[in-house]
């Protein structure tokens, strides 16, 4: 949910940090820091601000450690491309998601040793830090913040030199155990890695060591690279893909070190490894707006390529292929039970596959939420396919879930947008989306490539279990490919009538999302992207349900949103509307087109044009993702870093 960076090697290191530290910024925002080693190689500047990475970089030049003043010869801008004359070389950088202490400067990253000769950034979570801290304040450590992850800066000193650098009257013949210390940087944080439980993606440097930075890593994602210019580590491929695109995913229980020559990997043992690369492929367009103001809306404008791209190559010869699926067509036959477990916008894109698999294969297939679905103890058998959707592929609850279907004897098939991922890594399977690089917090582009995928997975299951013929199979996989160009359209006429729904939430205090069948599982989206982009307070619910409760919020002007595209129950939701409606709502309908009987009782009408029920949550959903960003735009929100929120949330 942080982000790290780092670089040794023979460029202005601040530079090179603060540009990657920007590019993570959207994997969390409360603060930031960095640890530069002196250019001369003796000590540690350690400079952290609460905030976004924009108030590191001022702090920075106000120090002279940045740009032109810290003796480069080039600005900022030049993102170390100067050969360093006087500046720093080596150093780690951090931006914060808050998870074990509040975003303040004390909290946030690098932590320090307690002489401050050792600096660590650290992603994940420490589980046993609160008995760590008991016993390293009781060998006379002094704390500075109140992380978790300031035990590991300790535990690293004290392995480094054998002791508590606060304890000068420590001697070999005191603690000879301890006394001698391993004075290698790796070492020390192989030894501080064996006292933790928990998650981490660690990198330590320390001023003893001029020019190494020491990562380790298990259960967060970390990547190293090297090129000509020096090495470099990072939480997300992302920070350093201008540098190299060739680089190595670490494996749980791997560590590595980094010198401007090169890097050295070794196991948990300390043997030496050699871990395979992996070559980056992404567009490095996915990390840039591209003259978009935001990248929520690039990413949404983006969303008929990714129709397009997550349907490339799965039609061969006229049939359906998933050929990473882990299954065979005869083990594919044999399920008789389907779970969809993910979280959030993912575990939306669930409800919809759930009406997709149960009406196409008649499988039944419930969706839980991740995190519920792991402390249960569901159903299972060997003949039960759980699916595991998540765009990043390292949410915590979704991995922990797998694993426990795993152990349980479910086939897991995975849906992610990140290859490599933990997700793609435990399932049996994985279908990729074609989302591409997904930057602003809030998901759109790759809510649509799950909802593609899992369209395709519903059709295969029917087509397995031989309730879907070639030619059916081949008609909604024509028509599924159709939506892109209908998005587009969407954007091509339907700004104005957005821009007018989105002025009548502007001043709400609440709004509620109302659908029936599929048009309730997009409804649940819809209220998700409203209330974490505008924190405007927003609820789902089936239609049908208002008259149980929900009604009674209803007075004159509240919003009611509803998706009422032109779908078996839609005289239904027009008998709800009107309940609503006769009791003052200011109505927002998502409809079909040429629905002119719809403008009777709504207030606003925004069109998305005519498809099968099955493929309304792709089209109805571009609108409320639109309609989202321009309330949060009205009320003076960052749409692409809502407050409290990260992109990937690796912690439970
Ligand atoms: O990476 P995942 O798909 O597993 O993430 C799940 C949720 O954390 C994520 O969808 C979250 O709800 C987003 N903020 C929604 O926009």
């Amino acid at each position: 949910m942080c982000g790290i960076v780092g670089y040794t090697g023979t460029h202005s290191v601040a530079e090179i940090l603060t540009e990657g530290l920007a590019r993570l910024e959207y994997r969390g925002y409360d603060s930031s820091g960095v640890a530069l080693e002196h250019a001369n190689g003796s000590g540690l500047d350690v400079v952290r601000r609460v905030g976004k990475v924009s108030e590191l970089v001022d702090e920075l030049q106000n120090k002279r450690l940045l740009g032109a003043a810290a003796g480069t010869g080039e600005g900022a801008a030049a993102a170390g491309d100067a050969k360093a004359a006087t500046c720093s070389t080596c150093g780690i950088g951090h931006t914060r998601w808050a998870t074990h202490g509040r975003p303040t400067e004390e909290n946030a990253h690098p932590h320090t040793s307690c002489d401050g000769r050792i600096a660590i950034v650290h992603n994940g979570i420490i589980e046993n830090f609160a008995e760590l801290r008991e016993e390293l304040e009781g060998r006379g450590h002094v704390f500075k913040s109140d992380t978790d992850t300031e035990v590991i800066a300790h535990l690293v000193e004290e392995a480094y030199l054998g002791r508590c650098a606060n304890d000068a009257a420590a001697t070999d013949a005191e603690a000879p155990a301890r006394a001698a210390g391993t004075h290698d940087l790796v070492a020390a944080l192989r030894l501080a890695c064996e006292r933790v439980t928990g998650a981490y993606g660690i990198a330590a440097v320390c001023e003893d060591e001029p020019g190494v930075i020491a990562v380790a890593r298990k259960d967060s994602p970390i990547v190293v690279g090297t090129c000509e210019r020096g090495s470099y580590v990072a939480s997300d491929a992302i920070a350093i893909m201008d540098a190299t695109r060739d680089v190595v995913v670490l494996e749980d229980g791997q560590f590595a070190r980094l010198t401007p020559e090169g890097i050295e990997f070794t196991d948990a043992s300390g043997a030496v490894i050699q871990p395979e690369m992996t070559h980056i492929d992404w567009d490095m367009d996915a990390a840039e707006k591209s003259g978009y103001p935001d990248f929520m809306l690039k990413e949404i404008y983006e969303q008929p390529r990714v129709v397009r791209d997550t349907l490339t190559g799965r039609l061969a010869g006229g049939a359906l292929a998933i050929d990473e699926l882990g299954l065979t067509l005869e083990e594919l036959n044999l399920i008789d039970r389907v779970y969809v477990i993910a979280c959030g916008t993912s575990y939306h894109a669930g409800l919809i596959a759930k009406n997709l698999v149960e009406a196409w294969a008649r499988i039944p297939c419930e969706v839980e939420a991740a995190s519920e679905f792991r402390y249960r103890d569901p159903i299972i058998t060997p003949s039960t396919l759980v699916v595991a959707v998540s765009q990043s592929g390292e949410t915590a609850d979704t991995l922990a879930a797998i694993r426990d279907a795993r152990i349980k004897g479910a086939k897991v098939f995975g849906i992610t947008n990140v290859v490599g991922s933990p997700v793609a890594r435990e399932s049996d399977g994985v279908i990729y989306t074609k989302a591409n690089k997904e930057i602003a917090v809030a998901s759109t582009k790759s809510f649509i490539g799950q909802v593609v995928s899992l369209t395709l997975l519903a059709m295969l299951l029917a087509q397995v279990k031989g309730r879907l013929r070639q030619a059916q199979v081949r008609l909604l996989f024509r028509e599924l490919g159709d939506t892109a160009e209908q998005i587009q359209r969407i954007f091509d006429t339907q700004e104005p009538a957005i821009h007018e729904a989105a002025l009548a939430c502007e001043h709400a205090s609440s709004a509620l999302f109302v659908g029936r069948g599929m048009g309730a599982a997009i409804s649940y989206e819809g209220a998700l992207k409203l209330k974490e982009i505008s924190y405007l307070h927003a609820e789902a619910y089936a239609a049908g349900e208002m008259k149980h409760g929900p009604i009674a919020l209803i007075t004159p002007g509240f919003p009611v949103i509803a998706v009422a595209t032109k779908s078996p129950t839609y005289d239904k939701l027009v008998s709800n509307l009107k309940e609503c409606e006769a009791r003052g709502a200011t109505i927002i309908a998502i409809a079909t087109e040429g629905d002119e009987d719809i403008r009777a009782i709504a207030d606003h009408v925004i069109y998305v044009p005519p498809v099968r029920d099955a493929m309304s949550p792709i089209t109805a959903t571009v609108p409320l993702q639109l309609l989202a960003r321009e309330v949060a735009l009205l009320r003076g929100c960052d749409v692409d870093r809502p407050r409290n929120l990260a992109k990937s949330v690796t912690v439970e």
